[in-house]
């Protein structure tokens, strides 16, 4: 078995996966979502502190396994510096510990394979990673082959529901709430543009229509806000479906999977779903629940290493809080 930490931003957990069967023994994770809710996005600090906390709490639970232990792996880049610290000093300590291999593990990765917690493996792939620190579309081949086709210059997909939710004073995470509240709005109301929509280029670029959204709530009042956030999602999702078509032009798409916080919104897995009809592509999702961070991701990557012997010594694991793939 493997046990393997996560705690890139502000969620604290740890699993144990079986490696033979590629099994979930067990997996608990402990969200701050609340703790920084009333700041409007995550403090790092806090979230450090509250890993502290929360990490050694579920360690405890995981102490029927040691004895099975042949590995330990830990999110180790990229994410927030002070908080990845945490669990990657908790894995070099429980390695030592036990005697067991280090596996250092990249949290993309991990939301790639959250399509295939106790499942096989089915690549090649074309990847859209939405989440709050990430937007990009990947051509993944297999663990060591994964390239990076179209990314965000600015902020994320989720980051910017995360932004506007901010905007209306409606807490953190922003998605959800966003989410939740444009279901009764009018999506055709406010016509924001869509991001680079005259641009050949095949990137993403969120920061203007944050702004755009930042003025027409100044202009409305809260009677708005289901209309603005709507609009807002449409357009946000458009340039998404906007710019994959665009990319579909050169490499058709034969089986495409939506990973990590941000694919749990419904109204994007609907408009990903009618972009794929014409190429009878195939659409993959990971469960809800493994959408947002999670420890069975890592743990699921983890056996993949394991097999290849990916290991890495006490001095060579360190955090990366900003490495790209
Ligand atoms: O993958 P994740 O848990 O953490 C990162 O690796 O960043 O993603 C969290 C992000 C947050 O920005 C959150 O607002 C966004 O995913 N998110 C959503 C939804 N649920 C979570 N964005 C849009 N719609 C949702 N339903
Ligand atoms: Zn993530």
């Amino acid at each position: 078995m493997i046990l393997s930490i996560e705690s890139s931003c502000d969620d604290s957990a740890i699993s144990i996966t079986e490696i033979k069967t590629k099994k979930l023994l067990f997996h608990k994770k402990i969200s701050q979502e609340l703790e920084h809710s009333v700041y409007g996005g995550v403090v790092p600090e806090l979230a450090a502190r509250l890993h502290a906390e929360a990490l050694p709490k579920i360690l405890q639970e995981c102490e029927p396994y040691f004895k099975d232990l042949k590995a330990v792996a830990v999110t180790s880049t990229p994410g927030l510096a002070v908080t990845l610290v945490e669990g990657v000093t908790m894995a070099k300590a429980i390695s030592v510990a036990l005697g067991i291999p280090l596996i250092g593990v990249n949290h993309l990765i991990g939301h790639i394979y959250s399509l295939f917690i106790e499942e096989e493996t089915l690549f090649p792939l074309t990847v859209l990673l939405v989440s709050g620190g990430h937007t990009q579309v990947m051509e993944v081949k297999s663990l060591t082959d994964i390239e990076t086709v179209a990314k965000s210059m600015d902020d994320s997909f989720g980051e910017s529901f995360d932004k506007v939710a901010k905007m209306m004073g409606l807490g953190y995470p922003g998605g959800p709430v966003i989410e939740e509240l444009a279901k009764d709005g009018d999506r055709k109301k406010f016509n924001f543009t869509i991001p680079l929509s005259q641009s050949p280029l095949i990137a993403f670029s969120y920061s203007g229509l944050k702004n755009a959204v930042r003025l027409a709530i100044e202009k409305s009042t809260k009677d708005d806000y289901k209309d603005i956030a709507a609009s807002f999602e449409h357009i946000a999702t458009a340039h998404l479906t906007q710019k994959l078509k665009k990319y579909f032009k050169t490499v058709k798409p034969k089986t495409f999977a939506i990973v990590g916080g941000a694919s749990a919104n419904l109204y994007l897995r609907s408009q990903i779903e009618e972009l794929l009809k014409p190429y009878g592509a195939k659409l993959l999702l990971s469960e809800l629940k493994y959408c947002s961070d999670n420890a069975a991701m890592i743990g699921r990557v983890a056996v993949e290493m394991y097999e290849k012997e990916m290991f890495s010594s006490l001095d060579e694991l360190d955090i990366a809080p900003r490495s790209q793939l």
